[in-house]
């Protein structure tokens, strides 16, 4: 059986601001404590994890949070074909991510959080107020010093139930992760997307900031769209032979990245093409039309839908 998904990060991580958040990250996890990282999509948490784990010198697992975590994947198991011949002896228990982080003193980083299964959030609560843990067959295996839990997720979809919520937090310390200023989500997409022109990367910043005020729009695109938008343009720009900048170009790269990202509202009556078509117009100008000045537009090219 795996164990669920482990990586080790080994190069530094490219972070943008954060700088205040990473020192309290650090400065609760010098003090004991278990940390949760709390935003929404996209806002950066599991950048500024992996920033926090390739900085430190302790070792540390990662977890990915998923419905499939179950406990014996968090916790380990003993090797079945194993136990036929030997029985349940410790040295055919594998560990999974949790006993590896308690038994090494390292860190634990559980992305997702809010995607584990009860039973197993249980678990880890268990183990990060006792520092040890009961194991059946194997018995209570207590955490050397240094062991800590990091968890990010998403407040959008609930923890479990009240209880198990309200147990979460009071066995953290909740560090929120807000939306990123306009300026550093512009840092961001020039980091992930070299090259692109500054004014046009900003107004591309813009509207996707925009997605998130919009009256029709519930839930807006986080800077990923913006990622994804200005990739896209750049590569339809080099098929289509144009420049990024070519209006056409953008709204379809808009549309692309962002219709599906966003959701309009139940009572509005007006699709996501619509509101981004509409965004586009407000930001980037109406569609040019053929007398123009516009000269990068190629001839004929028919209107967007
Ligand atoms: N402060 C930042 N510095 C550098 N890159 C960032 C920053 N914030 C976000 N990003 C980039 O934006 C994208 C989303 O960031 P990340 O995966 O860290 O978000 P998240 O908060 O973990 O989202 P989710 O809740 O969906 O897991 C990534 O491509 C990441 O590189
Ligand atoms: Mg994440």
């Amino acid at each position: 059986m795996e164990t669920g998904p482990r990586v080790h990060a080994r190069d530094p991580v490219d972070v943008v601001d954060r700088a205040h958040e990473a020192e309290v990250v650090e400065a609760a996890l010098r003090g004991g404590a278990h940390v949760l990282l709390e935003g929404p999509p996209g806002t950066g948490k599991s950048t500024l994890l992996r920033r926090v784990a390739s900085s430190r010198h302790v070792p540390f697992v990662l977890v990915e949070g998923n419905a499939e975590l179950t406990p014996a994947r968090l916790v380990g198991h003993f090797d079945p074909a194993l136990v036929l011949t030997r029985g349940y002896v410790p040295e055919i228990f594998a560990d999974g991510p949790l006993l590896e982080a308690m038994r090494g003193g390292g860190l634990l980083y559980v992305e997702e959080l809010n995607r584990i299964p009860e039973e197993t959030l249980n678990v880890l609560l268990a183990a990060m107020s006792e520092h040890e843990i009961a194991v059946p067959r194997l018995g209570r295996i207590a955490a050397a010093d240094g062991f800590g839990v990091v968890a990010a997720m998403n407040p959008v979809d609930a923890v479990g139930t009240a209880r198990v919520s309200g147990a979460l937090y009071d066995r953290t310390c909740r560090i929120s992760m807000g939306y990123q200023t306009a300026d550093a989500e512009a840092r961001i997409v020039d980091l992930r997307v070299p090259g692109l022109d500054d004014a046009w990367r900003a107004r591309v910043v813009a509207l996707v900031r925009a997605t998130r005020e919009h009256p029709d729009v519930e839930v807006g695109s986080s800077v990923r769209g913006a990622i994804d938008l200005g990739r896209v343009a750049d590569q339809l720009a080099s098929i289509r032979g144009t420049g990024t900048d070519d209006w056409h170009v953008g709204l379809a790269a808009a549309k692309a990245s962002l219709t599906g990202r966003i959701r309009v509202q139940d009572a509005s009556d007006r699709t996501p093409e619509e509101v981004v078509t509409q965004l586009w117009i407000d930001v980037f100008g109406a569609e040019p039309t053929d007398d123009s000045p516009d000269e990068d537009a190629p001839e004929g090219r028919p209107g967007e839908r």
